[in-house]
């Protein structure tokens, strides 16, 4: 250390006791107290005679003025500091002369005159800088490796902040529905959540493993069993899976079970606990939320989770005569029978020829047909384009594109749905910016109801079979459950998400509570009897105890932290998130182990 560099321990002793306030909270009101602050170092500014900092703490930002003709010795020390330094200062908060009040910044009104300067740590110079706008440019890479310094920054203090009040709200409002909050394992065997398990070994019974839960899935529903009544946790879960913005390997749900379930009634405790995590981030949510059914969202968005900021696709064809429908889909070469979805995007004003041009290509490598002129094709059906454009209620600056199958596609309904829904949000975000389009202070929630209880699953070893499309858990529809045998595509599920702008943020069922309809579910699912006994047999055993009717459902806590952050990844709003490849890069995992603890647990690593 260098003279001209702050001692570690020098005026200490002129330093009182402990922290007064927090550097992000001093006010106007504060004007004449003396403080004592105990903070980072965001910024020196040296002008000659007076020195300024800008003490970092999680609350925000203030200034200090040190002035060389008050105090020499402290304006001296001061200048030696560095960012990052911890320091405690003490000074008097003094109001602010009129034109360098900083309109921007909570503490702008104010600054703090110091008396006492103490270095309670130095810093290494941080390998990128922290403030606030600098975020963009800085490598993810960078900021995961170190998180430390990447969480001191303002915004990411806010989304832990956020975090924390949204879980506590959400507590706040099971603890008065009469919900007890239980832990379940995290050593236990594998529950059927669609992904790849995270395995640990055993070393007292050498080749076997635990799996990290998927989901707490079964044991909620022995909470069940066990008499619990209403259940819920924050719990983490753990999958094994391909990696995206919304999805990590480890991930928070917010866990609920509950006996003699009334689907209304849970949606209701779900919508409450869903209305106060939103009013905590400042934002109104009506309740209830709008319902729909798989088959009618699919149908009017192409999706099962519909972003509801956009208007709904129309099925043209089905507003135009048969005689009419005939001619337009000859001459436009499509399939018959086929509908002809209209994707309506508000408010785009009139596009360029370049800017139409540049449309058709969307659909390029799609097994779609996309009309971008809507306007010529009602010009050359006018009786028909006439109703089409009455069935689209739209207004003269709306873009309207057809999207349809062609002849000889082979592409089923739900598939020409699918592609139409896709290029509705490719179309919403291209022209997003226009008109605040969507608009992320726009939350619009829905439920998604009555999903079909199985998906044909082509790739499987065993050249194909149905597979359960929410979990094999789920309780059919009463009414479908004749179609479990006779057209297992048909029946639909008491299964329900829930749905914020485009985003599966909950995903829950009514289950099966009677042990032989659960049989029949592994066995329609190609599970063998031994097979299911293996696998769940203290599972269909529990169900002969006396089980009652219950369901539940499962939302994904940082997913709604990140759209109450306005964050695009769940990363923003994880401490501690990894990877897209699943790794953390801050403590470096995974790694290697010692080949000694590979011995103890039996376990030997192919090269
Ligand atoms: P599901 O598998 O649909 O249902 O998960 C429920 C919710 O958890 C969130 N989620 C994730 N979030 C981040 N990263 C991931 N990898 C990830 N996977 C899921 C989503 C999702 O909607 N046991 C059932 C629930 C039930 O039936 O009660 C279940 O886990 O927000």
């Amino acid at each position: 250390m260098t003279p001209s560099e702050p001692s570690l321990d020098p005026a200490s002793a002129l330093i009182p006791a402990g922290r007064t306030h927090y550097v992000g909270d001093l006010r106007l009101a504060d004007a004449g107290q003396t403080v004592v602050l105990q903070a980072w170092v965001a910024r020196r500014r040296d002008l000659g005679a007076l020195l300024f900092l800008d003490l970092r703490d999680r609350t925000g930002i203030c200034q200090v003025v040190f002035n060389q003709e008050k105090d020499t010795a402290l304006h001296a020390r001061a200048a030696a500091l560095r960012s990052e330094y911890v320091v405690t200062v003490v000074g008097e908060v003094v109001r602010r002369a009129p034109e360098t009040v900083h309109a921007g910044l909570p503490t702008g009104e104010v600054e703090v005159v110091a008396t006492g300067l103490e270095v309670l740590n130095e810093a290494r110079t941080p390998p990128f800088p922290l403030a606030e706008d600098s975020s963009e440019t800085i490598g993810e890479e960078a900021r995961l490796k170190y998180r430390y310094l990447d969480l001191r920054r303002p915004s990411m203090q806010q989304n832990l902040r956020l975090r924390h009040r949204v879980s506590q709200a959400i507590r706040r409002v099971f603890d008065e529905q009469g919900f007890l909050e239980v832990e379940t394992p995290f050593l236990t065997r594998s529950t059927p959540e669609g992904a790849r398990d995270y395995l640990v070994p055993s070393r007292v019974r050498p080749g076997s493993f635990y799996a990290l839960p998927q989901s707490p899935q079964l044991f909620k529903q022995l909470l069940m069993v066990g008499g619990c009544d209403r259940y819920y946790q924050i719990v983490r879960c753990f999958r094994d899976e391909d990696l995206r913005a919304d999805r990590q390997p480890e991930f928070t749900q917010i866990d609920v079970e509950m006996s003699f379930p009334h689907t209304e009634t849970l949606f209701g405790i779900i919508e409450a606990m869903l209305h106060q995590a939103c009013a905590v981030a400042g934002k109104t949510v009506t309740v209830p939320f709008p319902r729909m059914s798989w088959a009618e969202a699919m149908a009017a968005y192409g999706t099962d989770k519909p972003d509801l900021r956009l208007p709904a696709m129309v099925d043209v064809a089905a507003h135009v005569s048969p005689a009419d429908l005939e001619q337009i889909y000859a001459q436009l070469k499509l399939a018959p029978g086929m509908p002809l979805l209209a994707i309506r995007t508000p408010a785009v004003g009139t596009l360029s020829r370049r800017e139409r041009d540049e449309l058709r290509p969307l659909a390029e490598g799609l097994p779609v047909k996309l009309f971008e002129d809507f306007g010529r094709i009602v010009k050359g059906f006018p009786e028909a384009g006439t109703a089409m454009s009455a069935a689209l209620a739209g207004a003269e600056s709306d873009l309207v594109v057809l999207v349809g199958a062609p002849e000889g596609s082979g592409l089923t309904r739900t598939q020409l749905q699918s592609h139409a829904g896709a290029l509705r949000l490719v179309l919403g975000q291209r022209f997003a910016d226009r008109h605040k389009l969507l608009d992320l202070n726009d939350f619009r929630f829905l439920w998604v109801t009555a999903f079909p209880m199985f998906e044909w699953n082509a790739e499987a070893s065993d050249g194909g079979r149905w597979v359960a499309s929410h979990h094999p858990f789920t309780s059919p529809l009463p009414e479908d459950v004749p179609l479990l045998e006779s057209d297992p595509g048909s029946a639909r599920a008491l299964a329900y998400d829930v749905v914020l702008n485009g985003i599966e943020l909950g995903s829950g069922s009514i289950r099966i509570h009677r042990a032989e309809v659960q049989a029949q579910i592994f066995r329609l699912l190609g599970m063998s009897e031994e097979e299911a006994r293996q696998r769940f047999g203290f599972f269909l055993e529990a169900l002969q105890y006396g089980t009652p009717p219950h369901g539940g459902i499962a939302v994904g806590l940082d997913r709604l932290v990140m759209l109450l952050a306005g964050a695009t990844s769940i990363r923003e709003v994880i401490a501690f998130p990894k990877t897209a490849r699943a790794l953390d890069l801050m403590v470096d995992a995974p790694t290697p182990v010692d080949a000694a603890q590979l011995r103890e647990l039996g376990i030997k690593v192919r090269e």
